[in-house]
This record gives C-alpha cells, sequence and structure tokens, in this order.
C-alpha cells in the first residue's frame, strides 16, 4: 500500500504543476482605478465567478493578497514604477520591499508572477529605463534570499517598445531601448525561464486606421481577409497574431527566439468618447470571446511564427475603472461595471456555448461619427480646479476665449461652468488635430448637443 501511496503523490503532484504552468484559461487584470469598485473580498468573488485562472493587480494591496489567500487563483503582483531607480542600487531595498509585500502571503497566496514596472518604457523616462533590468535582477536575488523560487520575475511592455511592427518579420526593438534596455531584459528573462510580457491591443492600430485595417481582421471575425508577410510568406488572419509574431521577430532579431510571451493584457473598450471609433458593446464582447476561445483551444495554436506555443494570459479589465486619466475609452475596458453586473456575458474558461449568451447590442460607432461636437465642463465639477483649466485654456491658441469676454457674444450666463464649456470647445477645435484633447483631468467631456444660443456660437470639431 505505502509504495503504491508515494508514486501516486508524486504523480498528481506533478500533474498539478504542468497542468498550472501551462493551463491556457485566461485571467483577468484587477485595476482599482475607481472611486466606486467593490471591496476586495467582493471582487474576488467576482472574479472567481467570471472562471477566471489567475488575476493580476498593479500593485500589492495586501488587502487583496489576503483576499486571495482562500482561492486558487494564481496572482501576478506588481512593483510600482516609482521605486524602480532606487531599488536598481540598492539590494536592503528590494530585499524589503519583498520581505514586507510577497513573504507574508507566499506560499498561501499562489504569487506566480511578479512584475517589476508597469509599461515602463512608456510611461518614464531614460533614468527609469537603465534603471529596470538592474531592478529585476535585484528583486529575482531578493526572493531567492527568502527561499521563494517559484515566482517569476518580469516587467509588462506595450508594443511601444518597437519601432517596426510591420510586416512582422520586420519586427524591431526601438533603438534608444535595443542595446540597453531589451537586450539585458531578454538575457535575464532567458536565464531566469521567464516570460515576455506583453500588453496587446489591436483596437489602437485599427482605430488609428479603420480604412486601411478591416474591422472583422482585428476581432477575430474574419474568413477571407488575410495578411501575408512578404518576409517570411507566413500567413496571418487576425491583428493579434500579427502584432505578437512582431515582437517574436524583434526577440529574435536580437538572438532570444526561444523566450516565451505572456499576454499581461488585451482586451477591447466597450465604451468611449464620440470622437473614438468602434468601442462599444458588441465589438468588445466579440473580441474578448473570440481571444478567449483562441488563447483556451487545445492543443495550443499559438501564431503563424510559433504554431502550437501556448500564450498565458490576463484579459483587461476586471471592472469599467472611472478613475483612469486620457480618453473615454480608457474607463470602458472592464468586462464587470463596478455594481458587479456583466457588461456582456463571457465565460473565460471558454467551455460555455457562445449560443447560451443572451444577444448583443448592434454597434453603433463602427464608423467615424458624422456629426460636430462639442467639449463642455463636466456636471458638478471641482470649481476651484475647473478655474484653473478656464485660464489654461484660455492660455492657449489664438483668440480662444475672445468670445466670453464682457459683452461679447457669449459672456452670458455670465457663470464658470458656462465660460468653462466655451473655452473647452474652442481649445478643442484648435488643438484637437495636433493631439489635444476633451478631458482637462476629468473636468471636460464630449457632447453631441449644440451647447450654442442665440448670437453664441460654440467652436466645433468634426471628424
Ligand atoms: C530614492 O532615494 C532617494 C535617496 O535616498 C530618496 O531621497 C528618495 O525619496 C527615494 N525615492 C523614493 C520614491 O522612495
Ligand atoms: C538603501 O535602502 C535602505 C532601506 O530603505 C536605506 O536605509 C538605505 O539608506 C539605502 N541605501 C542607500 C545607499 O541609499
Ligand atoms: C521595415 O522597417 C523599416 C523601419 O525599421 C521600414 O523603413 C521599412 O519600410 C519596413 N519594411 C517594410 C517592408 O515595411
Ligand atoms: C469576404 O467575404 C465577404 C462576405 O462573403 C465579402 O463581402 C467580402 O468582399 C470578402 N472580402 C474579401 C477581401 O474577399
Ligand atoms: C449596474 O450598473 C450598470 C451601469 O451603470 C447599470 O446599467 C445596471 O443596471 C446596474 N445593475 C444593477 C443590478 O444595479
Ligand atoms: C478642488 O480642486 C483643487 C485644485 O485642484 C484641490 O486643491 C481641491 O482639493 C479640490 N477639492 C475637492 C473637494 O476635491
Ligand atoms: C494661431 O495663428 C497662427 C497665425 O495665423 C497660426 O500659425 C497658428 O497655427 C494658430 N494656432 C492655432 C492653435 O490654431
Amino acid at each position: 500500500m505505502a509504495t503504491l501511496h508515494v508514486p501516486l503523490f508524486v504523480f498528481s503532484f506533478l500533474v498539478s504543476i504542468s497542468s498550472a504552468e501551462f493551463s491556457s484559461r485566461p485571467g483577468v487584470n484587477y485595476g482599482q482605478l475607481g472611486n466606486n469598485l467593490p471591496p476586495p473580498w467582493k471582487s474576488v468573488e467576482l472574479i472567481k465567478s467570471l472562471k477566471a485562472k489567475r488575476v493580476k493587480i498593479y500593485d500589492a494591496n495586501p488587502e487583496i493578497l489576503k483576499a486571495l489567500q482562500k482561492t486558487n487563483l494564481q496572482v501576478s503582483i506588481m512593483v510600482p514604477n516609482e521605486i524602480i531607480v532606487n531599488i536598481s542600487t540598492n539590494q536592503t531595498l528590494a530585499d524589503q520591499w519583498v520581505k514586507s509585500n510577497v513573504v507574508p502571503f507566499y506560499p498561501k497566496t499562489l504569487i506566480r508572477y511578479l512584475l517589476v514596472g508597469n509599461e515602463i518604457i512608456s510611461s518614464t523616462g531614460p533614468d527609469v529605463w537603465f534603471s529596470l533590468v538592474p531592478a529585476m535582477r535585484r528583486i529575482k536575488h531578493s526572493l531567492k534570499t527568502y527561499g521563494i523560487t517559484k515566482v517569476k520575475v518580469g516587467t509588462s511592455s506595450a508594443m511601444d517598445v518597437l519601432q517596426s511592427s510591420f510586416p512582422p518579420s520586420n519586427g524591431t526593438f526601438r533603438s534608444d531601448i535595443s542595446d540597453r534596455v531589451m537586450k539585458p531584459m531578454l538575457q535575464f528573462l532567458r536565464r531566469t525561464k521567464s516570460f515576455f510580457f506583453l500588453d496587446v491591443y489591436p483596437y489602437f492600430p485599427w482605430a488609428s486606421d479603420p480604412t486601411n485595417i478591416n474591422l472583422d481582421y482585428a476581432l477575430f471575425e474574419s474568413k477571407n481577409i488575410t495578411v501575408t508577410d512578404s518576409g517570411t510568406g507566413l500567413v496571418y488572419h487576425n491583428l493579434f497574431d500579427q502584432m505578437l509574431d512582431a515582437v517574436y521577430f524583434a526577440m529574435k532579431r536580437l538572438g532570444y527566439p526561444d523566450i516565451r510571451i505572456y499576454i499581461a493584457e488585451t482586451g477591447w473598450p466597450n465604451g468611449g468618447d464620440f470622437d473614438q471609433i468602434g468601442a462599444n458593446i458588441y465589438n468588445a464582447a466579440t473580441y474578448n470571446r473570440n481571444v478567449v476561445k483562441k488563447l483556451t483551444a487545445k492543443p495550443a495554436i499559438g501564431t503563424p511564427a510559433r504554431p502550437g506555443w501556448p500564450l498565458p494570459s490576463f484579459i483587461f479589465a476586471l471592472f469599467n475603472e472611472n478613475q483612469k486619466t486620457g480618453p473615454g475609452t480608457e474607463r470602458h475596458f472592464g468586462l464587470l461595471y463596478p455594481n458587479g453586473s456583466h457588461v456582456y456575458d463571457i465565460d473565460l474558461s471558454g467551455k460555455r456555448p457562445e449560443s447560451e449568451f443572451k444577444p448583443l447590442p448592434p454597434p453603433e460607432n463602427n464608423e467615424p461619427y458624422k456629426g460636430k461636437i462639442w467639449c463642455v465642463a463636466v456636471k458638478g465639477a471641482n470649481r476651484t480646479a475647473l478655474g484653473g483649466a478656464l485660464s489654461y485654456a484660455c492660455s492657449q491658441g489664438n483668440r480662444t476665449c475672445d468670445a466670453i469676454q464682457p459683452e461679447k457674444s457669449c459672456f452670458k450666463p455670465d457663470s464658470l461652468a458656462w465660460h468653462a464649456s466655451y473655452a473647452f470647445s474652442s481649445y478643442w477645435s484648435q488643438f484637437r488635430k495636433s493631439g489635444g484633447t476633451c478631458y482637462f483631468n476629468g473636468l471636460a467631456t464630449q457632447t453631441i448637443k449644440d451647447p450654442s444660443y442665440g448670437s453664441c456660437k460654440f467652436p466645433s470639431v468634426r471628424l
């Protein structure tokens, strides 16, 4: 009996390790940039109800890590961008971070990935870029010091680490980071058997060029549209594969064709601003359901350049997050609303048949908006902040605020909200073409209802 027992135990142990390592079921990104989100214990219940396999957070929030202790969810935590420079030169600091953020929760919480920073190349400057890999090495060393060997260290990169991505075989890392950041990073990832963590959003290249890129190709819906890479002859059936292979070829060019890719984020916005095309529930559901189907397929599908390679992944995101900055799409990537209800049906295990999903609202913005758009102050905006934004807008451009001076056509009603709305519209109409946005730290929003009245005409934007 005893001799039978031991091998059985070893066998099931091995099976659980390998299926955990290679499970194809996606995880979910649990971002917390909202002032209306459920508490961690409730959010963890919701993550389980989505049948996610893993969860990624953007810090090491102790309340969340505690709530995850009683689950089978594998967890990815993150070292904040702000302390990377200091950690890169100070082993004591790295040890302290691991001691206070990993050790108290490990191994009860199944921490498996530790990302050092979030999109460092996209969101910080050269001082942080060049500290990144040294910081990754120190964090790995700290984990070892505490006897923690199951946690892979990585960092998440966006597609802007590439300077060319088309055709995929032309994929090349940016020259300002290639030798000093990417090469040592790939060396580190190879040595530690870690992954290249990639944030990949076909939405953005499609939305910036919807006439040349087919929407169905971006949504994994195309049956007959293919792109052939003239360099390799490889045939692509969707934009996602094309983007992944561009990164693969960039790694290969530096001598690292063996590094595995981990999808750190992917998704599609379920809503956005009037000037943002294709951000709607129909497309978001279609993209996410299709990406789950692809990623959970057995055997693994991989990409044209790496057929059969598993692609572990996290979908972005758990919730719509109302405090994310930037264009409206940023606040609309959730699978769930903050109250926990589904934006659309989705099953991350990929097992629920599509016929069981409730019908989707038809997409209404898959073409650019054709009318005029204005930019106005949001209701209930902080008056101090609004005054500052008004002064800023008026200080930009040509005669931006002439019409709201005393006795001019838009002076009345003489209110802060009215004047700010005029100034925002006037500013945006002059600067949208050169990248100006209708956001003003959340004080402004787009509208298709003309605010003009009487002889006061508000400047507007047409796409
Ligand atoms: C980094 O270290 C410097 C020097 O010790 C210190 O002044 C600074 O506050 C630290 N930065 C952070 C973000 O901890
Ligand atoms: C390294 O970090 C530790 C812990 O925060 C701090 O006490 C020490 O002063 C730092 N060393 C240097 C050289 O900045
Ligand atoms: C390959 O990328 C380079 C830039 O790195 C670009 O100049 C060239 O046009 C690209 N080749 C093709 C076929 O697009
Ligand atoms: C793909 O098929 C659709 C529907 O059958 C057709 O309308 C479209 O023209 C085809 N596109 C190409 C590029 O063949
Ligand atoms: C949850 O929020 C969404 C979006 O605001 C709303 O449409 C839905 O009715 C809410 N559901 C519940 C149960 O309150
Ligand atoms: C309003 O905005 C000002 C300036 O940005 C800020 O200092 C203040 O804390 C804000 N007040 C509230 C209630 O948020
Ligand atoms: C302001 O006017 C100048 C001169 O006509 C022009 O060159 C500039 O582009 C204008 N600026 C904006 C923001 O329209």
